[in-house]
């Protein structure tokens, strides 16, 4: 018996989710959900990230899931009460995960506007480690160019230098990338902060948390990784959808159109 899980984001943020799960093992059988037809969600009021959270729900409501990833740092701060409610399933996240990663003092969190605005990570940080100073940027840019279908790789490498800079110039010892699309572009940001500067994916945090609830049978840890078991929905522009499919996780998949419910 396969464990059901959900993982939604706006678009291919959750690919980095999606990535950890399957490099590690392979008893999963995974519905992910990207809703490209309101993408970016990191522009948008808290509000109405509340609103399609509760769409968001209508659609895995009766998938039968064993747990939901939450690959969305934005819905995250803003609506994790409300997928628990709906989903009534463990829902394992990115921001409650994160600060177990964390181990210096000057921390950088690169982020959605909205994510910024919600200072959830500095809450999230503060209540386990006290005397951190978190130094929050926001990137309400970089979604857009990462969703791209060509990669303009001179935009992202100005972006990133304008993201970073402030960062680097307060001489932040840690860096956490607080959207599920920022590790897609984990060589460009690298590159930016130089060999001293760690660099933290909340995503390794959230698999641990859901390996520790699901414990891995040792049959059922990879030695490759599979997409086999993964099922692939959009709310919108599906032949875009499924080229990115392609360039980022490199395989061919069906790639379904579904309409989420407003209750
Ligand atoms: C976005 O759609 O803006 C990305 C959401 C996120 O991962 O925070």
């Amino acid at each position: 018996m396969k464990i059901k899980v959900g993982i939604f984001d706006s678009g291919i943020g959750g690919f980095t989710i999606l990535n950890s799960l399957l490099k590690i093992r392979k008893d999963v059988e995974v519905f992910y959900l990207a809703d490209t037809k309101r993408i970016p969600f990191g522009n948008k009021d808290s509000k109405e990230i509340r609103l399609i959270a509760k769409e968001i729900c209508t659609f895995f409501v009766d998938k039968n899931l064993d747990a939901l990833l939450v690959a969305c740092n934005t819905t995250n701060a803003c609506a994790l009460d409300i997928l628990e409610d709906n989903l009534k399933i463990p829902c394992f996240d990115l921001i409650n995960s994160v600060s177990e990663l964390v181990e210096k003092q000057i921390i950088g969190v690169l982020a959605t506007s909205t994510t910024v605005r919600s200072s959830y990570y500095e809450k999230a940080i503060n209540t386990k480690k006290e005397n951190t100073i978190i130094l929050q940027q926001e990137c309400p840019k970089f979604v857009s160019e990462i969703e791209k279908e060509k990669l303009n790789l001179d935009k992202l490498n100005s972006l990133s230098d304008l993201y970073l800079r402030p960062l680097i110039n307060k001489n932040i010892e840690e860096l956490i990338l607080g959207c599920s699309h920022y590790p897609l572009i984990y060589d460009i940001l690298r590159k930016k902060l130089g060999p001293n500067i760690k660099i933290i994916d909340p995503s390794i945090g959230l698999i641990k948390k859901f390996n520790e609830s699901f414990a891995i049978p040792e049959t059922e840890r990879c030695e490759s990784i599979s997409f086999e078991n993964v099922k692939f929905f959009v709310t919108s522009e599906r032949d875009n959808f499924s080229n990115k499919v392609k360039f980022w996780l490199g395989i061919n998949k069906e790639i379904r159109v579904v309409n989420l419910r407003s209750n």
